[in-house]
Order: structure tokens, then C-alpha cells, then sequence
């Protein structure tokens, strides 16, 4: 099956747009689709040897055999664990630990009761109150009345990242064995625990593995949550400083760093994922968006951006004479930012870009975003402009800082690169209610011409090469391709988004 092979070929992805969707319509279907649609999809598995993944969903040994029986479930047995509404282990009893493992992205474990922190083994204990005669469950070990481990990170099927992963403990013990571990720090709020280490330092997996999951998992709190946080970087929690007090109202901990026992009456661990860079309304309690978690980015950079005006404005004053008022009737140019990079997958003739649209009409801003660039100066620039152009790659995350229903993304797409393109950044960015336009480079505007034969099927067949493996799609079309763009042919796309720009100014002035 088509997503199968991907999940083979992607599967050892890297660090950028790393690796992948296994089953990328699986999890849909698994999630989002009603009933109906997931019968479909299962049909659809079944017969088109896809049973092969019906495991990951239902303990079928024979996924075959139990055709029949599955049919004969399908208004009882399925919607109990598929109904979005009543996800697993959404209602869990003092004392109990429920882990969720039924979701190929992501585990998320919950706990409630006496829980208290021990990182010096890696553990998070929940004392039961039960009586040693209870009938809980079979004890693990000695006083264990229940055992689960858990990787904190939104990558699962990724063997080898997660293999990098600290794994956390949640025991649930007898109290009568609560010797030696009293509270040092008591928490009245909830705990979600997670890591930041994985891919974290690549923009694209800071936000799609990290901070919108976050958001997920964490909204129902209203920011009364604390963080607890595995791998925790200082660096992080600063490049976030702005956002993260609109999750959480309190200092995060780190939990490897502080032997401290903190002590909650709830935890979750692990976060929730939904799809590439969004937020499923569908699978929120309060009906939240992707929208919304950019609204929280707004509200998140305003104080910062506020602040780098005011600066701004100070250096300047004083000046104010020197630079003529625009005339009244002479209206703003739309402005576009070019995310610019350097080496692969560079825009080689960049300049002759700027110059064709500011031809048309733009206001060129040229950005070349570093790791090291504070988050609110890019949001400034993004949510300031009209348009965005850039090559497929990380940086395009930063789609998210736009402005939704009135700008257009342009992502150029090398060669080799489609796939990718289009599900981490294309889809994202029409959720989230931007004009998206995909500009397939052809072969003459690669660099690759000038390294193999015409015939070659690097050039002539990249979905061939990209089957091969994603060492393949990464060696020679992520880390070998820079781009020269045919400006004839890219004209026409400027021109489309500036005439949607204008249409959509006409409109709201009309309106105002
Ligand atoms: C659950 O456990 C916590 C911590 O031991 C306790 O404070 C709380 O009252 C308990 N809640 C219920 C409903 O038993
Ligand atoms: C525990 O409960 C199960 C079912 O409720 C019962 O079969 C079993 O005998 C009980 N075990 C003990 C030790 O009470
Ligand atoms: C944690 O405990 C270990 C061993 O007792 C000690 O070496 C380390 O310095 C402690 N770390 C902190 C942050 O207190
Ligand atoms: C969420 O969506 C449901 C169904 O569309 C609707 O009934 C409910 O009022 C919505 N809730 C909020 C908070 O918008
Ligand atoms: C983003 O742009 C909108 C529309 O111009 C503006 O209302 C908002 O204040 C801007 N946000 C920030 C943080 O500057």
C-alpha cells in the first residue's frame, strides 16, 4: 500500500521534515471520519491487504477470520474505543493509572490520586489509598500494584528517534509502603509531562511535536497546569518564554534536573497530536482550532512586538520630517516575504525574484530566519505582510505566523519533494485559512539538471527514487537541490496572488 511504503521509505527521516505519516489516512480514518467512513476504511484495509495494520487497532489475531465478527460489533464494540467524544481513558477513577496507546503518533498516560514525582529512577508514584486486601489487580513487583512505561514524545512510530527518548515510570504502589518520600513541593494543579528532546531544535518539530500538542493536551486547563518537562533545555523554555505562560501559569520543572518530590493530584504524560501543524476542532473540548492557537500566538507576541515598535519609534523621533507622509490616496503596497535560504534548496537567482515582484507591485521583504532569530521579530515580519514565498523546508513553518484569510503562501517545491510539501505545509496551511498556492519547480529550474543525464530517473521519475528510501529523497533532493527559478513561469503565480491580495482589500474596505 501506497502510505505502507512511505512509512518504509520515510521512516528513518532525519532531521527536518524528518520522517512521516505512516498511515496517513489510517489515522484520519481512524479518527476523524464518522462510523461510516471508518467501516469503509477498514473494509478498504482489509481487502486491500492493509489488514495488516487492522492489528494496530484491534487486538484481532486473524484480522481475516474476524471479518464477520467485526461487522456483527460495529454499532457496540467500535464506538466505544473510536468515538472521538469518549476517547480512552477520558474518565479514570481515583487511584488509577490509564494509558492510551491506541493512537499510532502518540501514547498519553493519565493519573489521578496521590501522585508524587522520584526522577532519580525515573518514576512518577501513585500511592493507592486501597486496603493491601484489596482485589486491584495482580501485583507486578512486591508493593506495584500497577506498572506503565512511557516515551513522552509525539513520534512513536519513529523507532529510531524515540529509541533516543527518556522513558518515564508510572507505578502505582499500596501507600503502607510510602516510606522516606514525602512531598517537597505540593502542586493544586495538574501536571503534563513531556519531552523536548527528540527532534527539538528544528523549528517544523519544536512546533509540530512540541508546542501545538501542548496546546491540545493542555487547553482544558486554562493555564492552571505545571509543565514537567524530560529533557528540558533552557534554550527552549527561552525561545518559548512568550508563549508558554499562555499554556501554563507557572514555572516549568525540570524534572531530571530537580530531586525534588512534587506532588499532584492529576497527571497526564505524553501529549496529544492530532495531524501535520493543526488543530482538529473536531477532537477538542471546546471546539478550538488551528485558528484559535494562532490567535494564542497573537496575543502570546503582542506585548514583545508592542515593545520592539515602541524602540523602533524612540531611535527615529526626532526624524519624523525627514521621511514625506505617504499620500493619503496613494494606497500601501501589499507586502511579501521571501524566507530565504542559504545552500540547499536556495533560490539562486533570488534577486531577479525581488526585482519581478516588486515589478508587479509588492513590497519585497527578504528574511532569512536563523535558529537563533527571536520568534517575535519573524512573527512581526509575517503577520505584517500579505504573502510568503519560500522553498519547501522547515522554515515554512512559520506559515503559521500569517495572517488567516487574507494571505497567500507560495511554497515552491523542488524536485522529489511534492509529498512532503504538501502534507506537512500545503494541507496545514489551507486549515489554517491561508491562500495556498504550490509551485511544482520543472525540471530545468532544478540544479539537478547539471548533475545527471537527462534520462536519469532522479529526474525524469523522483517518486521512483523516493520509494528507494529516505536517504534517497534526503541525499539528492533535500541536500543536493538549490532552485532557479523560471521567472515567466513564477510571474504568473505573483501575479495571482497579488490580484487575490487586492480583491480581498477592495473587499474589506467596501465592507468597512
Ligand atoms: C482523590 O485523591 C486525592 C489525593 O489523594 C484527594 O485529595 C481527593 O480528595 C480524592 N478525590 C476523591 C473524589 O476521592
Ligand atoms: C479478584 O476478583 C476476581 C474477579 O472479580 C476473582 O475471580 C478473584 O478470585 C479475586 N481474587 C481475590 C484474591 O480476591
Ligand atoms: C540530585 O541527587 C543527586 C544524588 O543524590 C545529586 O548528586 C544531585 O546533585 C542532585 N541534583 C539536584 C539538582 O539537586
Ligand atoms: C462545538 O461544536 C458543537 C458541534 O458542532 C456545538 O454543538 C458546540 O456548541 C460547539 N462548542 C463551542 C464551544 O463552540
Ligand atoms: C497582527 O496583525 C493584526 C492585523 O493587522 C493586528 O491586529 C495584530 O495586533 C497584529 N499582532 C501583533 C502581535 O502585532
Amino acid at each position: 500500500m501506497v502510505q505502507h511504503q512511505r512509512y518504509n521509505q520515510l521512516k528513518n527521516g532525519g532531521d527536518e521534515e524528518a520522517a512521516t505519516l505512516v498511515f496517513v489516512w489510517t489515522n484520519r480514518g481512524y479518527y476523524r471520519r464518522r462510523r461510516p467512513k471508518i467501516l469503509s476504511f477498514l473494509l478498504l484495509s482489509l481487502l486491500s491487504c492493509g489488514f495488516i495494520l487492522a492489528p494496530h487497532f484491534f487486538s484481532f489475531s486473524s484480522a481475516l477470520s474476524h471479518l464477520s465478527d467485526f461487522f456483527g460489533v460495529k454499532n457496540d464494540g467500535l464506538s466505544g474505543d473510536l468515538d472521538v467524544n469518549a476517547p480512552l481513558c477520558s474518565s479514570i477513577s481515583n487511584g488509577s493509572v490509564c494509558c492510551d496507546r491506541s493512537h499510532f503518533r502518540s501514547d498519553i498516560c493519565f493519573m489521578k490520586g496521590d501522585i508524587r514525582t522520584h526522577s532519580p529512577t525515573s518514576s512518577v508514584f501513585l500511592y493507592s489509598s486501597k486496603n493491601s486486601d484489596d482485589n486491584v489487580s495482580s501485583t507486578v513487583d512486591g508493593d506495584e500494584l500497577q506498572h506503565e512505561k512511557i516515551k513522552p514524545y509525539t513520534r512513536k512510530w519513529e523507532t529510531s528517534i524515540m529509541a533516543t527518548i527518556d522513558e518515564l515510570n508510572l507505578i502505582s504502589k499500596r501507600r503502607n509502603s510510602d516510606v522516606d518520600h514525602s512531598c517537597d513541593v505540593i502542586h493544586d494543579v495538574p501536571a503534563v509531562i513531556f519531552s523536548t528532546g527528540g527532534y527539538t531544535g528544528n523549528v517544523y518539530h519544536e512546533f509540530n511535536d512540541g508546542i501545538i500538542p501542548l496546546y491540545i493536551t493542555s487547553q482544558q486547563f486554562n493555564t492552571e497546569v505545571v509543565f514537567v518537562i524530560l529533557e528540558y533545555h533552557d534554550w527552549w523554555v527561552m525561545k518559548y518564554a512568550d508563549i508558554l505562560p499562555h499554556l501554563s501559569s507557572y514555572p516549568p520543572i525540570d524534572f531530571n534536573g530537580d530531586n525534588r518530590t512534587h506532588c499532584f493530584t492529576e497527571a497526564i504524560t505524553g501529549l496529544r497530536i492530532h495531524d501535520e501543524l493543526t488543530v482538529d476542532p473536531i477532537l477538542m473540548k471546546n471546539n478550538e482550532s488551528i485558528v484559535d492557537f494562532r490567535n494564542l500566538l497573537d496575543r502570546a507576541y503582542r506585548p514583545r512586538i508592542t515593545g520592539l515598535i515602541r524602540k523602533a519609534q524612540e531611535k527615529t523621533s526626532g526624524c519624523a520630517l525627514a521621511t514625506p507622509k505617504r499620500m493619503h490616496n496613494q494606497p500601501k503596497k501589499p507586502k511579501l516575504v521571501i524566507l530565504s535560504r542559504k545552500g540547499s534548496r536556495a533560490i539562486t537567482n533570488q534577486n531577479i525574484l525581488v526585482k519581478a515582484a516588486e515589478e508587479i507591485g509588492f513590497e519585497v521583504h527578504v528574511l532569512r530566519p536563523e535558529p537563533t532569530t527571536e520568534l517575535a521579530k519573524i512573527y512581526m515580519e509575517l503577520n505584517s505582510s500579505d504573502a510568503m514565498i519560500g522553498v519547501h523546508g522547515a522554515a515554512m513553518t512559520h506559515f503559521l505566523f500569517m495572517r488567516p484569510r487574507c494571505s497567500v503562501f507560495i511554497q515552491v517545491i523542488p524536485l522529489g519533494t511534492d509529498w512532503a510539501a504538501e502534507t506537512y505545509y500545503g494541507e496545514p496551511a489551507r486549515k489554517l485559512g491561508l491562500k495556498y498556492i504550490g509551485y511544482k519547480i520543472s525540471r530545468r529550474e532544478s540544479s539537478l539538471v547539471d548533475e545527471y543525464d537527462k534520462d536519469d530517473p532522479v529526474l525524469t521519475d523522483p517518486s521512483s527514487l523516493n520509494q528507494k528510501g529516505w536517504e534517497y529523497t534526503k541525499k539528492i533532493y533535500l541536500e543536493r537541490q538549490t532552485v532557479k527559478l523560471d521567472l515567466t513561469r513564477f510571474r504568473k503565480r505573483l501575479l495571482r496572488a497579488y490580484d487575490y491580495i487586492t480583491r480581498i482589500h477592495l473587499q474589506s474596505q467596501h465592507l468597512a
